[in-house]
């Protein structure tokens, strides 16, 4: 595998991560390479995953860069809200919305559940495509919960919200090397890369 490994994201929380994370496996994280739009449609993460790293691998392919590429897709997924947002987890609420405003809206959507029912996990999968165009995977999952409101500024999305199981702190009051020590991205991360290294 080459040391260069491209990311189809533009989502800023997640590339950090990413470049953290590939870089304690000897990695490093490529330059963000503009590919044509896709539309997240499939109908779970694997799809979505797919859709992302296929448009990537054919964009570096056009100009004529061999490289890996592994894309994202990654959700949570609430026990009291029936496994929801899940897939849909960037547009909980609608695509209007701010973060501030869809966290907001969880709490909302949660405030009569009381804390023993306020399960909930973070799922990614992971999809990497290497040189040749052969396809690995990784998968990651962290348990926890959701908090009464949302605490510390760290982090992105849903971190506010989210204690991972056996802690008392949000994702978002951890350093980012705290949060990969359980995070949902990193168990995937090594997956994939144990696959691809096979
Ligand atoms: P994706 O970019 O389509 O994979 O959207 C996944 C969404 O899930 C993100 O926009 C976040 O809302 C949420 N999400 C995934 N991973 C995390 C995380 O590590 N922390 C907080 N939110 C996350």
């Amino acid at each position: 595998m080459s040391a260069q490994i491209f990311l189809a994201s533009t989502n800023a929380g997640k590339r950090a991560e990413f470049a953290a994370l590939l870089a304690t496996h000897g990695l490093e994280l490529g330059a963000k390479i503009e590919y044509p739009d896709v539309e997240e449609n499939a109908v779970d993460y694997l799809g979505n995953a797919r859709l992302k790293a296929e448009a990537l691998h054919r964009e570096l392919r056009r100009r004529g860069i061999p490289a890996v590429v592994i894309a994202d897709d990654s959700g949570i997924e609430v026990d009291a809200l029936a496994g929801a947002p899940g897939v849909r987890s960037a547009r909980y609420g609608g695509i209007e919305l701010s973060w501030s405003q869809r966290r907001a809206l969880m709490l909302d959507d949660l405030a009569a559940v009381p804390d023993a029912l306020r399960t909930a996990r973070f799922q990614c999968v992971l999809v990497g495509i290497d040189e040749a165009g052969n396809e690995y995977r990784g998968l990651g999952e962290t348990r926890g919960r959701i908090a009464r409101g949302e605490r510390g500024d760290g982090g992105f999305g849903y971190d506010p919200l989210f204690v991972p199981e056996g802690e008392r702190r949000t994702y978002a009051e951890m350093s980012a090397e705290e949060k990969s020590e359980t995070s949902h991205r990193a168990r995937a991360l090594h997956a994939l890369i144990a696959a691809m290294r096979r």
